[in-house]
């Protein structure tokens, strides 16, 4: 028995995903981060649901989570019951989960959302959502009135485009205030940065669109808000270089996200999250770990042999897991027993309160 206990301590010690991590200042006690997931729980108001405090705290043994995108203002709505950070309510019930998050030893970002496009009139007060350009997304969004199809979207005036940075900047600070360890920018799978990033949503003239510099501007103004409040190094952004999800285009991925993670890079901030599956073919991903000199998150269909083969050839040096923590809130004590994983219920990704959310058992109850 004691040798057996030996021999399992040191074979997780010799894997990758178990070497502590030093991201700017944070102290990460593992290399497994915990994907951002909209579970749509929250209360009337985009309040955090108290469910969400337990929901974290029992996955704190990651070495960082990221939270289920939230966001930074009413404009940036598109889902029912998805949290916010823009009123002092969703600030009080953030600072709970933070704080329980921390009682564990656990590390949290959140993630600073504003949907764009991917909304819908009833939660604009019948206005239309607004987006780089008017060009509107094929399905549907699920509004309190049922699912609906989504519209043709407003193009904004370069006029707005500050206040939007504003709103980002404000949601940083109330995130600050929230107990936060940081923030990611949700750059990816379609939200209203992608869509300025991407050429198949973007189609402006002005500053903002046309070239790779100029599409990348407003996201770039936002993340200097961001750094603003927080400093470079707690500061990371999502990206999904390939990815379709809302009807997401660009005619030369690699060209687009190898620029802005250029960019990035000057900036200084702590990370860059990309996920693309890990299976799949002619992956941007390896072409942008060369060029970001921070902490580089891979993201998309990882296991643990495939999450420390990534790391240990360099290619990452945090990977994120996202469905597998759902129904596995200790993932990393079962990676490093390598215990076999529970099965996660889809029907209950964004519907069930309990179920589904806080009631998946950890292996050693
Ligand atoms: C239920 C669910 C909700 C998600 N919500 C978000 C989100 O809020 N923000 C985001 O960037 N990605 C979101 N994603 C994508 C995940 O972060 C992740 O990229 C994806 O699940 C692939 O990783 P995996 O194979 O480890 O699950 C979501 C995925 C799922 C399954």
């Amino acid at each position: 028995m004691i040798h057996a206990t030996a021999a399992a301590k040191d074979s997780q010690a010799a894997e990758p995903l178990f070497e502590p991590y030093q991201l700017g200042p944070l102290h990460l006690s593992n290399r497994i981060v915990m994907a951002p997931m909209t579970r749509s729980r929250a209360l009337d108001g985009n309040v955090p649901n108290p469910l969400a405090e337990i929901y974290y705290r029992q996955r704190a043994s990651a070495g960082l989570i990221i939270t289920e995108a939230s966001q930074v203002s009413p404009q940036g709505v598109g889902y029912i019951r998805t949290p916010g950070i823009h009123s002092p309510e969703q600030i009080a019930a953030w600072r709970r989960i933070t704080a329980a998050v921390a009682r564990e030893g656990g590390k949290i970002f959140l993630q600073l959302w504003h949907v764009g496009r991917i909304s819908h009139p009833d939660f604009h007060d019948g206005a239309l959502p607004v987006a780089p350009s008017a060009i509107a997304p094929e399905g549907e969004v699920f509004t309190a009135q049922g699912p609906k199809k989504m519209v043709t979207p407003r193009a904004l005036d370069a006029s707005e485009l500050p206040g939007i940075v504003e709103q980002f900047r404000t949601g940083a600070e109330n995130a600050k205030a929230a107990g936060f360890d940081g923030v990611e920018l949700h750059g990816a799978n379609g939200y209203l940065l992608d869509q300025f990033t991407r050429d198949g949503s973007n189609h402006r003239t002005d500053d903002y669109g046309g070239s790779i510099e100029n599409r990348v501007r407003f996201p770039l103004d936002v993340t200097k808000a961001v750094i603003d409040v927080w400093g470079n190094e707690r500061v990371g952004y999502r990206v999904s270089p390939t990815g379709a999800y809302n009807s997401m285009t660009d005619s030369d991925p690699r060209a687009t996200f190898s620029y802005l993670t250029q960019r990035l890079s000057d900036l200084g901030i702590g990370y860059l999250h990309v996920t693309e599956p890990v299976s799949a073919e002619n992956r941007v991903t390896p072409h942008l770990r060369p060029l970001f000199k921070g902490t580089f998150i891979v993201n998309g269909g990882y296991d643990a042999a495939s999450g420390n083969a990534a790391i240990a050839k360099g290619e990452a040096d945090l990977v994120a897991y996202g469905v597998p923590f759902i129904a596995n809130p200790d993932l990393p004590y079962r990676f490093g027993r390598k215990a076999s994983l529970a099965a996660t219920d889809p029907a209950t990704f964004y519907t069930g309160e309990d179920k589904g959310y806080t009631d998946y058992p950890a292996l050693r109850a």
